[in-house]
Formats: structure tokens, sequence, C-alpha cells
């Protein structure tokens, strides 16, 4: 593969937390504990591809979303986006990704959400014609027209996730990043929301980067998937690829017979495979 055609070359990151230990209290001297969140992962992802980052609680991948999108800076390595250094073309690779953080929003809480997109608007200089093709299709396939007068303070949490995901989408960026994007939401809006991220892969080609602990979000959208656990890098490819190589390395169904992804993935987590 030539390199234009990845969205994203990680090598060999390493980021590294410092935070007081504050065993004895509040007067004890002051000491400090050092947390390896990502230790040294490599990895590249193709573009137009779906991959799903999993791991346990604590095992580095918010943090490698938020080096991955310039929120955080790395210790060590490199990232490339779009062949792009952060270091060097910001604003650039700014304008070419998309972010949704399922716990956090990034729409103005008092305001209605369509001012928070005509500021959107603003922000990345869209245009008319872009900007209402946008709204026409994000507002069909997430049923925006409902919410859009009212202010994110008011609505559920699955209707300011779509909003969210109409946000990070409004400027057509090449990639979109999403942080447990259906953490918290019901059965259909978690349909439409994953059906919504099918239909914008399919037709515009987007990257998309998936954080979830839905086995089943993984198994509805993703080919490929990248494991991280304790901050390293403990699988990347299909997800077919890894049933096999489990089938081949512990011989082992799940109770219902066949291989499921959820057992696998909690045979990962308990430390007996990869
Ligand atoms: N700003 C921070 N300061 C100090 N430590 C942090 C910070 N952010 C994350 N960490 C630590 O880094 C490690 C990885 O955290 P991270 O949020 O990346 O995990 P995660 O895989 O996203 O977990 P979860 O599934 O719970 O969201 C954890 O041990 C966490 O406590
Ligand atoms: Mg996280």
């Amino acid at each position: 593969m030539r390199p234009d055609d990845y969205s994203i070359e990680v090598k060999n990151l390493k980021k590294t937390f410092q935070v007081r230990n504050r065993e004895g209290g509040l007067f004890a001297a002051k000491r400090y504990l050092q947390i390896e969140a990502v230790r040294d992962i490599s990895f590249s992802i193709p573009k137009g591809e779906i991959v799903g980052l999993i791991g346990s609680n604590g095992a580095g991948k918010s943090t490698t979303v938020k080096m991955l999108t310039g929120i955080l800076t790395p210790d060590q390595g490199s990232i490339r986006i779009r062949g792009m250094d952060y270091r060097k073309n910001r604003r650039d690779i700014l304008m070419q990704i998309g972010v949704v953080f399922g716990q956090r929003s990034v729409l103005c809480w008092d305001i209605p959400i369509v001012e928070s997109f005509r500021l959107f608007r603003d922000m990345y200089s869209i245009s008319e014609q872009t900007y209402r093709k946008n709204m026409d299709i994000f507002s069909e396939l997430l049923n925006l027209k409902e919410y859009l007068y009212q202010p994110p303070r008011l609505l559920s949490l699955g209707q300011r996730t779509k909003a969210d995901l109409a946000a990070a989408l409004l400027y057509d960026p090449e990639i979109l990043f999403l942080d447990e994007p259906t953490i918290g939401i019901d059965v259909l809006a978690k349909d439409r929301i994953r059906e919504f991220i099918k239909v914008i892969n399919r037709e515009r080609h987007t990257t998309v980067v998936l954080t979830t602990h839905d086995v089943s979000d993984i198994e509805a959208l993703c080919h490929k998937m990248l494991v991280i656990d304790r901050g390293s890098l403990l699988y990347d490819g299909t997800l077919q690829g890894m049933k096999e190589q489990y089938l081949a390395q512990c011989g082992e169904t799940s109770a219902t017979g066949e291989i499921e992804l959820e057992h696998i993935i909690k045979q990962i987590y308990e430390g007996s495979f990869l």
C-alpha cells in the first residue's frame, strides 16, 4: 500500500501521566506516580476503513484517541494523519477530522443546536451549499428536525449524541473518531447511529475509528480491530482473523458452541488469550 492510501499512521506512540500520590494524606511529602497510559503503540489504518479500538477500562483507548485528535501531545512517537503531522499541519489536520466523545458534547449547552451548527459552519468556512446538503442528509438520517431548535440541556442523551455526530461531520471530514458514541443509548437509537455510520462510510468513504465496550457495535460496523491492554497493542487485524487465531490457539468454543466475539474478548481481558 502507498502512504497516500493510509488515513492514519502511528509509530511507537507513548504517553505517560504523572499523578500526585495522595497516600499519607494532604500533608505528606509530595510523591508522584508515573502512569504509562500508552506504551509504544504502532499501527496504520487504510482510508475508508471502520476500525474498532477496544480494551478494558483504563487500557489507554481514550488517551490514544486524544493523541490522534491533537488534544494530547505524545511523549514519543509519530502520528501522521493523511500524511500530515500535528507539529506542522495542525490546522489542516483539524479540518480533516471529526470527533465525538460519547460522554462530552461539543455543542453549546444553552443555545439551540442549530446555532451551534451555524457557528461550526463559520468556523470551518463551510459553503452554504455543503451546509444545506449536510443538514438535509443528517436531518433525515438522524431525525434532527425534531430537536434542532432545542438547546442540548433539554435533550436526551441519544438526541445529543446524534446532534454531536452531525456537528462532527458538517464539514465533510475524511476521518471520524468516535469514543464510546453508543454509551447509555437505547437499542433503537443505537441502531440508527450504527446505520448512520455505515451510510457515511459507504457513501463518503470516511475512515472511522470507533471505541466501544459494546461488542455488537464492533460486529455491526467493523471489519478490523485494534485491541489495547494496559497501554500495549495486543492485536491488529480482522475480526475473522481473531476468531481463527483463537480457535487455533485455544480450540475452545463458548457455551453456545459458537466462537462468539464477546467470549474471545473476555478471554483477552482475563489474560488467557493473546
Ligand atoms: N489526564 C490524565 N491524568 C492522569 N492519568 C490519566 C489521565 N487520563 C488518563 N489517565 C490514566 O491513563 C490510563 C488510561 O486511561 P484511558 O482513559 O486512556 O483509558 P480507556 O481505555 O479509555 O478506559 P475506559 O474504557 O474506562 O474509557 C488510566 O490508568 C487512567 O487513569
Ligand atoms: Mg475511554
